[in-house]
């Protein structure tokens, strides 16, 4: 079978060519047609993906090609093709209307490069910066310049002064608000899996962006903590340098949001408490909740940041939990159905402790301790508590299938802290042996 897409003119555009100039892996390839109309791409046998886009399939390698377009907002209204101007639409045009000049180059069939707008010098200078006036048609723009600064800020990219300028216009004129909730997800979702994803925040907090947006993590800027436990004095700084952290330790999105919101309690400290933050721990469930019903958040990721919000000073101060305590917490993480969830509460309260200045290279003894007690919970054989207590209710004639039931769970229960009751023996013991250091 010929390729349909031979009889057209096209052109590979956005990130495959970027991320080609990049030495990167190149994942999704995108197409633009020149001179073609929507008539003639289904004719070929192309599949029309959306009603209000010139978007289509192709129909055996699934990629998207797009004719060329000036507009790239769709005007309320606009019903598809009918009066199809695409076909007018020079390639130059359509690559002018798109975000960052990195994005906006593209190649020909024969792989040769088409950069109008500078996109290689971008490259080789590492400037992350808008094509043209075009770029404010589309506020989610202001969250794609801080996702790729989150991406690319290993390599030592920034955001360019002049594209800077228009995204604190674009704050200050309100495009922004115009975001809605699914898209700004989106983006932070993506960004959190990112390399860097403290530098999405940080630059969405730049134009001003953040307090449009989250602005519960905004609050967190200019509110002080004890120097003595958090040498950078700021709560914002502390979450940024958290997520750092996290970056080194995990690429676990719903580790890193839960990092992202964990002490957004601090907040709502009343001033007269500064710069302590007692009870912050539960004050900041009202925040998550609000920003997660905001942004429509997923309920995993939610009900996991409320767990690592209202428990994560249990975590430092695990070596000071009696068993029934530390079984307790297990339990509220579901550790014993989800032991994963225990590893990512561990992790994050680490990244907690390491996103303080100067104690970057903090280290891992409270999540060492909280996983050695799970582990020995989790040894608990269940299956064999259960012979024995069925074996004890048949010895007494008790056929009750639910009271048995109840025993079963209260037994393995209790031999699971009698398990984190020896570790914590255990450590004692060691720490009476050790020689005393002068
Ligand atoms: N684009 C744009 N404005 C947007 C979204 C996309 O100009 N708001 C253009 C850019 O040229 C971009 C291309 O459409 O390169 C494809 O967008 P998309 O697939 O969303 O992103 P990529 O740039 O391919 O990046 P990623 O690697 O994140 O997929």
């Amino acid at each position: 079978m010929t390729d349909p897409a031979q009889n057209l003119e096209t052109y590979l555009v956005g990130g495959a060519v970027r991320d080609q100039i990049m030495g990167f892996e190149v994942k999704d390839r995108d197409w633009v047609v020149v001179g073609a109309t929507a008539k003639k791409m289904l004719k070929l046998g192309f599949k029309q993906v959306g009603k209000n886009f010139p978007v289509f399939l192709h129909p055996s390698t699934g990629e998207e090609y797009a004719l060329a377009r000036a507009e790239r907002k769709t005007a309320k209204g606009y019903h598809g093709f009918e009066f199809d101007s695409h076909c007018q639409i020079t390639l130059q045009q359509d690559l002018q209307r798109r975000d960052l000049t990195i994005n906006a180059m593209a190649m020909d069939r024969q792989g040769n490069l088409i950069d109008p707008f500078g996109g290689q010098r971008d490259i080789k200078e590492k400037i992350i910066r808008h094509v043209s006036d075009a770029f404010k048609e589309d506020p989610v723009r202001v969250l794609r310049v801080a996702r790729f600064a989150a991406r690319y800020a290993g390599k030592g990219y920034r955001v360019a002064a002049d594209t800077q300028a228009m995204m604190v216009d674009m704050v200050d004129n309100g495009e922004v608000d115009a975001l809605v909730a699914e898209r700004v997800w989106q983006e932070m979702h993506a960004s959190l899996q990112e390399k860097h994803c403290a530098v999405f925040f940080r630059e969405l907090r730049n134009c001003g962006a953040l307090e449009k947006i989250l602005p519960e993590i905004d609050a967190l800027f200019g509110v002080p903590q004890t120097e003595k436990y958090h040498p950078e004095i700021d709560t914002g700084i502390h979450i940024l340098m958290s997520l750092d952290a996290a970056d080194r330790l995990t690429d676990n999105p719903i580790n890193l949001f839960a990092v992202l919101v964990h002490d957004l309690g601090k907040a709502l400290t009343p001033v007269s408490e500064l710069p302590s933050h007692r009870g912050h721990e539960k004050r900041g469930l009202k925040p998550i909740k609000q920003l997660c019903e905001r942004l429509n958040v997923p309920s995993q990721y939610r009900s996991f940041a409320l767990k690592v919000c209202e428990f994560h000073l249990h975590c430092h101060r695990i070596g000071q939990l009696k068993a029934t305590t530390v079984m307790r917490l297990l339990e509220k993480f579901d550790g014993f159905r989800k032991p994963e969830l225990i590893d990512g509460f561990a992790l994050c309260c680490l990244a907690d402790k390491q996103g303080r200045s100067g104690h970057e290279q903090e280290n891992h003894d409270q999540m060492n301790l909280l996983l050695e007690y799970h582990r020995a919970a989790l040894a608990v054989d269940g299956g064999k508590v259960a012979n024995q207590v069925r074996q004890q209710a048949n010895a007494g004639n008790n056929t009750d299938a639910k009271i048995t039931g109840a025993k079963i769970k209260a037994a393995i229960r209790k031999q699971r802290i009698a398990a984190i009751a020896k570790v914590i023996a255990n450590g004692k013991l060691q720490t009476a042996l050790r020689p005393r250091l002068s």
